[in-house]
């Protein structure tokens, strides 16, 4: 019988070696608990950040971008599903995550917490926030527990599309009536720096980066992952004549990199905390949603049960 730390030592072994960690495998609690943590909250962002979206479905400019905005929010509520059925591998069950979410002991993305005020909004979250996404989820794609991974590959693919619609509108503004250009310009200026803070506090005041790179949950730094982030993204808003609200932005080339100015980390924590400018909005629409949405449940389960108990193999077996 092996004892903690021979299991512990072959766990880190079997990390360092790069094999994923599947659900029967042995795995230290911590190691199962800060995925819980993760993903589900990865989970709760999917199902939260359909609603800043949903609010321009009955407002979109045409038939054409009204059917591409409701096939990404569809994207978003079936990549939850796939990340609340990774996190149900680690035996923890869905409805109680979905009650931590509802009490506020959960967290999801910050970025969800601001209003989506004009069309342009639809152009920059898509751009901005599913492109931050996109930087995070393909590092995701070589996280160390098999599920989550697989989970990821499928969401990167379809997260593509999202970021290039939410350009693709973006250019279209920016290279529209001066009044577009003004809106495409009005809502970077919104959401440039909240997408930022999307790849969470500065690496020395990350709680959980040391053990989940060592674990290889993370394979990049959130300041790694963020600096990825706006290397890529500014030259993107060059390109359409747009400007990054940020006048510290300048190329290192020692670096190699992009210098930018400090978030607001005052702002984050803040947003973080429950006090962003939509966070109670937010949260009261996932419990209304949810409460309203307790008939379907209630008739899929007795579906399935009815199902269970009359499937043709139970009549043979009687
Ligand atoms: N919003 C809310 N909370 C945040 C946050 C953010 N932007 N960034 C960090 N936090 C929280 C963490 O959850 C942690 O709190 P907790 O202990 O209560 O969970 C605390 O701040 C300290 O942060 P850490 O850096 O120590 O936390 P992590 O190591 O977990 O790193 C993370 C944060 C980079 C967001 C990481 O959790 C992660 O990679 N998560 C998976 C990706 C994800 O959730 N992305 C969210 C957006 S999904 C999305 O945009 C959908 C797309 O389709 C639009």
């Amino acid at each position: 019988m092996q004892n903690q730390e021979q299991l512990e030592a072959q766990f880190q072994a079997k990390i360092d070696a790069g094999i994923k960690i599947e659900p029967k495998d042995w795995m230290p609690k911590e190691y199962r608990k800060t995925l819980i943590r993760q993903i589900s909250q990865h989970a709760h962002s999917e199902i939260v950040g359909m609603l800043p979206e949903g609010n321009w479905v009955t407002r979109a400019p045409s038939l054409r971008r009204k059917a591409v905005l409701m096939a990404k929010i569809q994207d978003e509520g079936g990549h939850g599903l796939y990340l609340y059925s990774a996190a149900e591998t680690l035996d923890i069950d869905r409805d109680s995550l979905i009650q931590d979410l509802h009490s506020g002991k959960a967290k999801y993305s910050s970025i969800f917490n601001y209003p989506s005020i004009t069309w342009a909004d639809m152009g920059a979250i898509g751009w901005l926030v599913d492109g931050a996404a996109i930087m995070n989820q393909v590092m995701l794609c070589q996280t160390s527990y098999g599920p989550y991974a697989r989970a990821m590959v499928r969401i990167c693919k379809e997260e593509s599309f999202h970021q290039r619609q939410g350009y693709e509108i973006m250019l279209t503004l920016a290279k529209g009536s001066p009044a577009q250009k003004r809106m495409a310009q009005d809502a970077l200026n919104r959401w440039w720096w909240p997408s930022l803070m999307m790849f969470g506090p500065k690496d020395t005041d990350s709680t959980h980066s040391e053990t989940s790179i060592k674990w290889k949950i993370k394979r990049m730094s959130n300041d790694e992952l963020r600096q990825r982030f706006v290397d890529a993204t500014v030259p993107q808003a060059t390109l359409i004549g747009l400007k990054i609200p940020d006048d510290k932005l300048n190329w290192n080339p020692e670096r190699g990199h992009y210098d930018y100015g400090e978030i607001n980390w005052t702002e984050f924590w803040e947003v973080v905390k429950g006090n962003g400018p939509c966070n109670k909005e937010r949260l009261a629409q996932r419990v209304k949603a949810y409460e309203e949405g307790v008939w379907v449940r209630e008739a899929a389960l007795a579906y399935a049960e009815k199902k269970r108990t009359k499937s043709p193999i139970s009549e043979v077996l009687v």
